[in-house]
């Protein structure tokens, strides 16, 4: 990957490790799922990071219900775990018992405890990839069985690294 060669180690570790990104709604519930698609860069004068969510998700209803996220990265011991929770979903399970996540929540903001860096993301502008933006058409491959993606484009507001 370019990213490698470049080094760019956020992007790279999305790619290689994934990360859990976790939402919570105001009455206190909250879900989190297994990403490792999105970006890191600047936009409108800020430090952003962009994740692409399907509206199937469970995930997704709590992206839409809060302004913030966390983005959260392990270790190699939690990989397996993370595998899982890309393949499961918290409409059926209670994902953080299943797979002994400790979860903690304060101002909206959801941390694991044994995570090796959590990102804190702000909202900032969100758009759903839509067909007719394709310039390279063998991309809608990816969309043959599911929904088109939610961009959300986030602002870094914290990074809490252990
Ligand atoms: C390695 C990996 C990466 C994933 N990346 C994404 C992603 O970037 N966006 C997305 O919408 N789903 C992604 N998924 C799928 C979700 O993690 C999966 O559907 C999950 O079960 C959704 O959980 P939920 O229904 O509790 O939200 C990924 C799955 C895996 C295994």
């Amino acid at each position: 990957m370019i990213y490698e060669k470049i080094g760019a180690p956020l992007c790279s570790r999305l790619n290689n490790e994934y990360a859990l990104l976790a939402a919570a709604k105001n009455d206190g519930s909250y879900n989190f799922m297994t990403v490792s698609w999105g970006g890191f860069g600047i936009l409108w004068g800020k430090e952003v990071c962009f994740v692409f969510v399907r509206p199937e998700r469970h995930t997704y209803s709590f992206c839409e219900s809060t302004d913030i996220f966390t983005l959260s990265f392990f270790g190699d011991e939690r990989h397996a775990d993370l595998l899982k929770c890309g393949r499961v979903s918290g409409k059926s399970i209670d994902k953080a018992k299943e797979y002994g996540f400790e979860v903690s929540c304060e101002n909206s903001t959801l941390k694991f405890g044994d995570a090796k860096l959590t990102l804190t993301l702000k909202k900032l502008y969100a758009q759903d990839i839509s067909e007719e933006c394709f310039f390279d058409r063998s991309l809608l491959s990816n969309y043959k069985n599911s929904g088109y993606h939610r961009m959300y484009v986030c602002e870094l507001t914290c990074a809490d690294k252990k």
